[in-house]
């Protein structure tokens, strides 16, 4: 903003150095692919690439989009891309230089460090959507509940419905008032983005988020089919039928849960996208928890995840595959997960350390203990981590699986006075929740209130049938 640059700029007009307009329009066409989840906004890139070696916020571009990848395997394409764009460092503007110290800290293991270079961009060019979409994202990542929506209140009044590009700006708005449990305004921020763009996957997430969490599950049912056109065809749609299981999945409609998982989720992950692999763990332990035989399902997804056991680049990842390894009984691969995670703590000072060492292991060892029946262990394992799992990252609903695990565990240890004030809680934050309920009526009857019991069932019946 008022750089006074004579140079090219993008469709918003944030400078670019680069001289060459053809260059310039394919990386903002490869960026409306990453926006809108659709198409291969790195392929898009790297053929622009083939065309324009000397790009360099087109390898800017490439590092910054394989950052959020979070997997070892595209790491030596990611450090590739941030050395292409380092080489070309004389020619690079201010903005530019920017992101190429951002990608910097990224790649050292820098994540938090990262994300401050890009801020620091945004200061500086609030129009830059790429910087706020990489700020955005890594904070959602992170766990950085607040940042998720203060990074776009920074430079949300300085945009309109005039620059282009506005109603992704909306999108993330509304998902960050979301997670900081402003849904009225989140609503309406993810509403208002659809209105200009109803194919718009993340307002369409953000969306399901708030009704996730004010327990619509009809209202998200009807949301979500109503507008599948929109999303069952683009990058995000697995987590979004992810989303669509957990309304089913309230309600006990398991029929149509298990429908979703093995014709939509079971057959994804083939390309070994972790993403797609968490939404299915993390399905399959919520019906772990409500006792349903999944069969042969988790040892088709710890197939999957044996690959990437050790990799310690994301403690998000790893609870997911130890959710798998647990589960599918693959004892020496949850112990090479473990192992591998200990010695990393002890070793890496990168920004996954203190995620994994606060979160990741005590997770990790407290699905082990859930799994051979040692619910006392799990219990004591995840009380004092509760309020600190945001640390974790993801989304509240994503996490609710801690919280979950450890009221079922907390009734299994027959410890009923703790799982009463704990489903008690998850009552007080989802009034709505028939599995809620269900939870309150169990300890209970496990207390030998047995007028309380039938009253909290007759509550999740009435609900179920609502
Ligand atoms: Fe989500």
């Amino acid at each position: 903003m008022g750089q006074g640059h004579t140079g090219l700029s993008d469709r918003r007009g944030v400078p670019v150095s680069y001289r060459n307009q053809d260059a310039i329009d394919g990386l903002d066409e490869a960026q409306e692919d990453s926006l809108a989840f659709s198409g291969d906004p790195v392929g898009r890139i790297d053929k622009v690439l083939e065309a324009h070696p000397g790009f360099v916020m087109g390898h800017l571009f490439k590092g910054a989009m394989l950052t959020q990848a979070m997997e070892t395997r595209i790491y030596g394409e990611m450090v590739a891309a941030l050395e292409a764009a380092e080489a070309l460092s004389a020619e690079a503007n201010e903005r530019e230089k920017g992101h190429m110290a951002a990608l910097r800290c990224w790649v050292e293991g820098d994540f938090f460090g990262a994300v401050q270079k890009w801020e620091a961009v945004l200061v500086h060019h609030p129009f830059d959507l790429l910087a706020l979409q990489l700020v955005h994202l890594t904070d959602v990542l992170l766990g950085d509940v607040v940042g998720q929506r203060d990074s776009v209140a920074r430079v949300f009044p300085l945009w309109d419905e005039s620059v282009p590009g506005y109603e992704y700006v909306l999108g993330f708005y509304s998902f960050g008032l979301e997670e900081t449990r402003d849904f009225a305004d989140a609503e309406e921020h993810g509403r208002r983005a659809l209105a200009i763009r109803p194919g718009h996957p993340y307002a369409i997430h953000a969306v399901a988020h708030v009704l996730e969490m004010q327990g619509r599950q009809a209202g998200g049912i009807w949301f979500l089919n109503s507008r599948k056109d929109d999303w069952a065809y683009g990058n995000f749609r697995n987590h979004l039928w992810w989303h669509l299981s957990l309304f089913h999945l309230d309600l006990k409609q398991i029929d149509q849960v298990l429908a979703i998982y093995d014709q939509e989720l079971r057959g994804s992950g083939t390309s070994g996208d972790k993403y797609e692999e968490l939404d299915s763990a993390a399905l399959l332990w919520r019906l772990k928890l409500l006792d349903v035989d999944v069969g042969e399902r988790w040892s088709d997804l710890a197939d999957k995840w044996e690959p990437s056991a050790t990799d310690t680049l994301y403690a998000f990842n790893d609870v997911h595959a130890m959710m798998s390894f647990v589960a599918a009984n693959r004892k020496d691969a949850a112990e090479a997960l473990l192992t591998a995670n200990e010695r990393y703590c002890d070793h890496a000072s990168d920004a996954n350390v203190a995620m994994s060492r606060e979160i990741g292991i005590p997770f990790c060892r407290a699905l082990q203990d859930f799994q051979d029946g040692r619910y006392g262990a799990c219990v004591e394992r995840l009380l004092p981590v509760r309020y600190r799992t945001h640390r974790l990252g993801g989304s509240f609903a994503q996490r609710d699986v801690i919280a979950w695990t450890l009221v079922e565990a907390a009734l299994r240890a027959r410890q009923f006075e703790l799982a009463l004030a704990l489903a008690h809680e998850r009552c007080g934050v989802k009034p709505s929740s028939p599995q809620n309920w269900t939870l309150v009526a169990r300890a209970h009857k496990g207390l030998g209130n047995r007028s309380h019991a039938e009253r909290a069932q007759a509550r999740a019946t009435s609900l179920l049938a609502a």
